[in-house]
This record gives structure tokens, C-alpha cells and sequence, in this order.
């Protein structure tokens, strides 16, 4: 597949930003910053923070910029990682084909670890580098605070936790999905936006295909969980039924989940219209948010 070549040659160039923003200090804190790069560098799929770059591009955006809001997401998305995985959450040992965060050091070092990742992506996006106008530094800053926080990530993890012993119907599993997933995968696509300064119809082309994107990512994701293989997906599987937690699959069956992901993946393709051949790489990406195996 043309683009996972084009995901393993962007994952090095992200790779050496994230390596240059979380330094390794000396003296006691730095058990810290090494948790911290051991929860972000050590793989992952850079799909967001590819999303940022890739929508970014089609408005001419400096690399320079938009490298910097993709590793702010990418560090976000890690932090979601570590904190999902603790005992009190998902209670799971392995995640990108290693241990997990709390495993490798300890719960608390966890903690402060993806807290700590939280708090440096906005450092990272309130920093003059990453725009000169403080207008859209400020809407970035917004826009990532809301896709992270209770109407968006940690309001979707709160609902999924209550998933386990609660029954669920699709527009509920859908709400839930759109936030715990859905947030953050659309911010991503739509700080290329606010980076170039893109019209309102822009950003809400984007915005639509952000959002049927993030439900194809969020149905692979339970389909992978039943039919993937640890090695692999590079964490553990069958968990969601396990915990007895309602999702996509879990009410539509494999197979019709299977056929509402790329139904879905078409259509996030369909909303780029507009934009011509400067929206290949994010047509083909949907694409490879359902053909994934990992
Ligand atoms: C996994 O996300 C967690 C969910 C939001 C479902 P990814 O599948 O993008 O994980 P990495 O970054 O590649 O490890
Ligand atoms: C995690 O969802 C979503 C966030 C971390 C916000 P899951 O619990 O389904 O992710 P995996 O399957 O553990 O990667
Ligand atoms: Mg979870
Ligand atoms: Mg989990
Ligand atoms: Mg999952």
C-alpha cells in the first residue's frame, strides 16, 4: 500500500520532533521525561499527526508549523494511551507491541507521565513558533481543549467505562465513539485548517470528513479487537467483549460492521470533492483506516 510507505517515511520525521521536544533532564524528575518518551516513541501509527500535516499541506502550510501541532496531538493521543491502560481503566499490559507505560515503570509515574504529555501539547501550540498570529495560536489551543476534554476524549472514556454494565443502543455507541475518538481524529484534521487560515467551507468539509473518518477508525478498531491477533495489532484483543463493553460490532455483527466502516470511509472520501488532487493523501488514509491490520 502506497501509504504506508508514505505513514513509515512521515513517522520518522515526526519521530525526531517528538525527540527533540521531550528532553531527557538529569537530576531526580527525569524517571518522568524518560516515561514520557517511552510512551510516545516507541511506535504507533502517527495517523493524526499525519492528519495535520496532510490537511495543512493543501493550504500551503510551513512544515515548521504544522509539525508542531502534530506532535501537540500526537503527545495528547499518548497520554490518552497511558492513562487508558492503567488498572483503574481499561487494565491493560501491552500496548504498541511493548509494555505498557504502568508496567514498564509504575502507576504513578504513568499518571504524571500522560499528564505531563497533556500539558506540553499546549505549550507546544501556545509557542510563537507554531503560528506568528496569537489569533490562531489561541484558536488552536480552543479547539484542541475542547476535542480533549469532557465534551470530547475524557467525556467519551467516561461514557465507554459506563459501557461495561450499561446497555447501549447504536446512537448512543455512536455519541460515545464520536467523542472518546471521534474529537481528537477531527481536531487533527481541522488544525490544517486553522493553520491555513481556510474558509468556513473548507473547514466544514473537513470537519465532515473528520467525523465519518473517526467512526470507520473507531469500528476497525472493535472489529480488530475481535478478529486481530495481539502480535499483530500490538495490543491485547478480544478485551471490549471480555469486559462485556458494548461496541459497533458487538450490536451490528461483524459483518454489517464491516460494511458500515467502508461505507463510512467513502463517504469522509466523498466530502473532499472540493478539494481536487490536494486531498489524495487524506482519500487515501481513509482508505487505510479500514484496510489496516494493526
Ligand atoms: C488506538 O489508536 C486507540 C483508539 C483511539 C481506538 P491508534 O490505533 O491510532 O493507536 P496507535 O497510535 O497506532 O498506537
Ligand atoms: C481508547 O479506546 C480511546 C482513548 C484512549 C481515548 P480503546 O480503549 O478502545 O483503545 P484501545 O483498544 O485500548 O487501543
Ligand atoms: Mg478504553
Ligand atoms: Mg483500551
Ligand atoms: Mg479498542
Amino acid at each position: 500500500m502506497a501509504l504506508s510507505k508514505a505513514l513509515d517515511a512521515f513517522t520518522a520525521e515526526i519521530d525526531a520532533v517528538l525527540d527533540e521536544f521531550i528532553e531527557s533532564p538529569d537530576g531526580p524528575e527525569a524517571r518522568l521525561f524518560e516515561a514520557m518518551r517511552y510512551a510516545v516513541l516507541l511506535g504507533g501509527k502517527r495517523l493524526r499527526p499525519y492528519l495535520v500535516v496532510a490537511s495543512a499541506d493543501m493550504f500551503g502550510v510551513r512544515r515548521a508549523c504544522s509539525m508542531r501541532v502534530a506532535a501537540a496531538v500526537e503527545m495528547v493521543h499518548a497520554y490518552s494511551l497511558v492513562h487508558d491502560d492503567l488498572p483503574c481503566m481499561d487494565d491493560d499490559d501491552l500496548r504498541r507491541g511493548h509494555p505498557a507505560t504502568h508496567k514498564k515503570f509504575d502507576e504513578a509515574t504513568a499518571v504524571l507521565a500522560g499528564d505531563t504529555l497533556l500539558t506540553q501539547a499546549f505549550e507546544i501550540l501556545a509557542g510563537h513558533e507554531t503560528h506568528e498570529m496569537a489569533e490562531v495560536r489561541s484558536d488552536l489551543v480552543h479547539a484542541l481543549a475542547l476535542a480533549a476534554g469532557g465534551h470530547g476524549m475524557t467525556g467519551g472514556q467516561m461514557i465507554d467505562l459506563l459501557a461495561e454494565d450499561q446497555t447501549f443502543e447504536l446512537p448512543q455507541i455512536t455519541r460515545l465513539q464520536a467523542m472518546k475518538t471521534g474529537a481528537l481524529l477531527a481536531f487533527a484534521c481541522e488544525a490544517g485548517a486553522i493553520l491555513g487560515r481556510a474558509s468556513g467551507a473548507q473547514r466544514m468539509a473537513l470537519h465532515g470528513y473528520a467525523h465519518d473518518l473517526g467512526l470507520a477508525f473507531q469500528i476497525k478498531d472493535d472489529l480488530l479487537d475481535i478478529e486481530g491477533d495481539a502480535a499483530t495489532v500490538g495490543k491485547r484483543v478480544g478485551k471490549d467483549a471480555a469486559a462485556g463493553k458494548a461496541t459497533f460490532v458487538s450490536i451490528l455483527g461483524v459483518e454489517r460492521a464491516r460494511q458500515q466502516a467502508q461505507m463510512l470511509a467513502d463517504q469522509a472520501a466523498a466530502h473532499l470533492h472540493d478539494f481536487g488532487a490536494d486531498a489524495d493523501q487524506l482519500r487515501a488514509l481513509a482508505r487505510f483506516v479500514v484496510e489496516r491490520e494493526s
